[in-house]
């Protein structure tokens, strides 16, 4: 059971409840978006299940996996959202509409914080995204360190052709990755990338059969976990660190880096 927080109420509900499956093997997490009837359709509960796992994540845990059940990794927020009625206890946008700016950002924070939590520096976070990744299933794959694809993937940023931004997180690593011109392009379009694109723009690292997508993360994730823990988790702050700092302090933190590691190897 998981405590997922609507507004200003909370309770408790089954991850099966929210749509998604959560599987721990030793270092590796497993979270399954599981409603594939609705093509893996996200709600308020989905995003307070996904920050709950990663608050609770296990200490051994170093690779989360995110995948989706069925024909599509996630056809983005769920649509009734756009209803008067929206999502049951979990209201809709024209609610969202009414809250005050600071109770609505309080909101907004809390689903971030089911995203976010993917960019930790002591795990590497993996999604596994065939068929459709729409608006929020696109941001949920941006939220992850990598992108492993199956050939038939499409990626769209939809919310600019509803009338919205994307505010799951996915503006930033969307621009980190491809760059400036091409995230305007992308969103303002709100075309669909196809996975031989999206590997040529730095969307994907990997595009595999869609029959072959469980086996290249496995592979991926074998490599990743081949590496000491210590420096990878170090090397994963360095890297991140890196376009915030000019050359010569990235030098610096190298150097305060390597210190730490040579003490623990050697010392
Ligand atoms: N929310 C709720 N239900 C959904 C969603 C969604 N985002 N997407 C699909 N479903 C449901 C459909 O209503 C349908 O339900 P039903 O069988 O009860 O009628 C079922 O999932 C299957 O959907 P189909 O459209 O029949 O599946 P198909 O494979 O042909 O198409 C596709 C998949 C392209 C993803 C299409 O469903 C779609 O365009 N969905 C909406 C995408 C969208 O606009 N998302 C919001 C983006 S903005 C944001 O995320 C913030």
């Amino acid at each position: 059971m998981v405590e997922v927080a609507f507004g200003g109420s909370a309770e408790e509900v089954s991850l099966e409840e929210v749509g998604l499956r959560y599987e721990v093997d030793g270092k590796i997490a497993t979270i399954t978006l599981d409603r594939p009837e609705k093509r893996n359709a996200q709600t308020f509960a989905t995003w307070s299940a996904l920050a709950h796992i990663g608050d609770t994540l296990p200490q051994q845990v170093r690779v989360v996996v995110i995948r989706g059940e069925g024909p599509s990794f996630s056809a983005g927020i769920d649509l009734r959202m756009f209803t008067p009625e929206g999502v049951p206890g979990q209201g809709s946008f024209a609610a969202s509409a009414m809250l005050d700016s600071s109770t609505f950002e309080q909101r907004l924070a809390k689903a971030q914080q089911g995203f976010l939590w993917l960019r930790r520096p002591d795990i590497v976070s993996v999604a596994a995204v065939q068929g459709h990744a729409i608006g929020a299933g696109f941001q949920l794959a941006l939220a992850c360190d990598l992108r492993v694809l199956a050939d038939d993937a499409k990626l769209c940023m939809k919310e600019p052709a509803l009338g919205l931004v994307p505010d799951l997180t996915g503006t930033k690593p969307l621009v980190d990755l491809v760059g400036l011109s091409r995230a305007i392009e992308i969103c303002l379009t709100a075309r669909t990338v196809g996975a031989e694109e999206a590997a040529r723009i730095g969307l994907a690292e990997l595009v595999v059969a869609p029959g072959d997508l469980g086996q290249a993360v496995q592979d991926l994730t074998a490599a990743l976990l081949a590496v000491d823990r210590d420096a990878a988790t170090a090397t994963k702050r360095l890297l991140q660190g890196a376009s915030e700092r000019t050359l010569e302090e990235q030098c610096v933190a190298e150097g305060q880096e390597q210190a730490v590691r040579l003490r623990a190897l050697f010392a």
